[in-house]
């Protein structure tokens, strides 16, 4: 198989042999938590079983429950039992990751508990320490500070910081702050896992390893923009904290106005990682601001009452374990974004997403100009081309023209060129987490976010929640198991319609 030279290191951790690592630890604070258990962990083990994690790492769980490491290893086993198939999770394998695995009970905010795990990493200062904060961004200074007090941040140190990452701008700049006190921006991971999956570094593939779409990708060519990332589920048991977060800030902020990056930026004069962050950042720069009357006109908010998904009832939001029965927070956003730059002016990027939408599916549709004029009398308002980009569930790319139908008549119909990655590339792909963590591990920051990527992104976001706010409208109701309120197709109908619904 061929590569593109350019991002030929990103692609090679997706190769069967993995080039192995250097042993280095995983400290990873919320260990009992969601992510750990359902994504963390299996990432983890995946990694170990392709030999890609070397003898002598260590992977060491931490939490605040008094658990022995016998017990949390039972937790981790019942989980991994439930994510893999059993081709995949096999006795032999599960022996080998269970010698990396410790546990070491640590509440982040109790300065003595760190001495449990000053002792757990004694004597292994050399090596790479990756510090992992799967839990509350409230917690994410008061580890820090502890590591620091401890003396547990060395020059290896790098520290891996979920989204979202604080709830506003200046509480965002608040924790960038102090952990930037503590760790060097090159020491400072941003996750965003929508960067680390396959389908998103294909993206750049597309647009950089190609010469064909480059004089297309601009205004003049292109006539609109669609992103959706649709869910099926609800807040799914984490009714506490979507609550406090909603779409915007758990979806849009990060995910959403990543792919927007990726799709608007220039081309990078490289695969360093700042020159692809610099290109970023200019994006969410060029974003404009959607203020005050623009709220209400270029946003969309919703939030699901009870219906079906799948054929099988679900409750509403307000519903849910841990929603308050008045909560305005919404499940579903749509939004009208414009890019202000000579490549992209004039042309609107429609951003959607939902939770309790009809199906899974994350896709970008890239809608050409109409013909300037046609020649055949049957299609005098043919359809424009489009590029759809599928990045889940399934992996795809369709161009869809218009062809001639066989026959007497010059009839013209809408077919598909279509490009499946599983057929085409038999190799399996790393999941996101797999291939960010061992970025970390191998101190590549191409796909994590600095600092002012993360500042642009919060400023943008910041006055659509105040615009909310200060309107006092409750979000729009949408049954569960449709594509969210009716406002989001008037929202995009001057353009076109959304894709689902051509
Ligand atoms: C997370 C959000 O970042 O992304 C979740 O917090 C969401 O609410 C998830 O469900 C979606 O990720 P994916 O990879 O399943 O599309």
């Amino acid at each position: 198989m061929r590569h593109v030279n350019l991002w030929a290191s990103l692609y090679h951790t997706g190769m069967a042999t993995p080039p192995k690592l250097d042993p280095f630890d995983i400290v990873l604070f919320g260990a009992t938590g969601d992510l750990a258990m359902r994504k963390l962990m299996r990432a983890l083990y995946r990694r170990v079983c392709s030999g890609q994690i070397p003898k002598g790492s260590k992977i060491l769980g931490l939490a605040r429950s008094d658990l022995t490491r016998a017990k949390y290893l039972d937790m981790v086993r019942t989980h991994l039992e439930k994510e893999l198939n059993a081709k995949e999770f096999r006795d032999a394998d599960w022996e080998v990751f269970c010698t990396f695995v410790e546990y070491v009970r640590v509440d982040a905010t109790k300065a003595e508990d760190f001495d449990r795990l000053a002792a757990a990493l004694a004597g292994r200062d050399d090596i790479v320490r990756v510090v992992f904060l799967s839990m509350a961004p409230s917690l994410f200074t008061a580890a820090c500070k502890n590591l620091a007090a401890k003396h547990l941040v060395t020059p290896k140190s790098r520290v891996v910081l979920e989204k979202p990452l604080g709830k506003d701008r200046a509480s965002a700049a608040a924790i960038n702050d102090l952990v930037g006190s503590i760790f060097t921006e090159r020491q400072i991971f941003r996750i965003d896992h929508y960067l680390g999956k396959e389908a998103v570094q294909n993206m750049m593939a597309l647009r950089f390893g190609n010469t064909l779409f480059e004089p297309l990708w601009r205004r003049g060519r292109i006539a609109n923009v669609q992103v959706t990332v649709a869910e099926t589920i609800g807040a799914e048991g984490r009714g506490d904290f979507y609550d406090d977060t909603g779409a915007l800030r758990d979806m849009v902020q990060s995910h959403l106005l990543q792919l927007l990056c990726i799709i608007a930026m220039e081309p990078p004069a490289s695969s360093d990682p700042d020159a692809v962050r610099d290109e970023k950042l200019k994006v969410l720069r060029a974003l404009k601001p959607i203020t005050d009357g623009d709220v209400a006109t270029k946003t969309v908010r919703g939030q699901y009452r009870a219906g079906a998904v799948d054929g099988q009832p679900v409750p509403g939001y307000l519903e849910e374990p841990g929603v308050p029965a008045d909560s305005r927070t919404e499940t579903f956003v749509a939004l009208k974004v414009e890019v202000e730059t000579w490549r992209w002016a004039g042309v609107p990027f429609y951003l959607r997403t939902g939770k309790r939408l009809p199906r899974r599916m994350a896709e970008i549709v890239i809608t050409f100009e109409q013909v300037p004029h046609s020649i055949f009398e049957a299609s005098r308002c043919p359809p424009p081309n489009q590029l759809v980009i599928q990045l889940q569930p399934d992996e795809s790319i369709t161009l869809k023209i218009l062809a001639k139908s066989p026959g007497e008549t010059m009839r013209l119909k809408p077919v598909d060129l279509e490009l499946h990655f599983a057929d085409t590339f038999k190799e399996k792909s790393l999941d996101a987490y797999e291939r960010l963590i061992t970025d970390v591990a191998k101190g590549n920051l191409t796909l994590f976010m600095r600092r002012d990527e993360l500042d642009a992104a919060w400023a943008w976001i910041d006055p659509i929640r105040e615009g909310w706010h200060q309107g006092d409208e409750a979000p729009r109701s949408y049954i569960a198991g449709t594509w969210g309120p009716s406002a989001s197709s008037t929202l995009i109908s001057r353009d076109g319609t959304w894709h689902e619904e051509e």
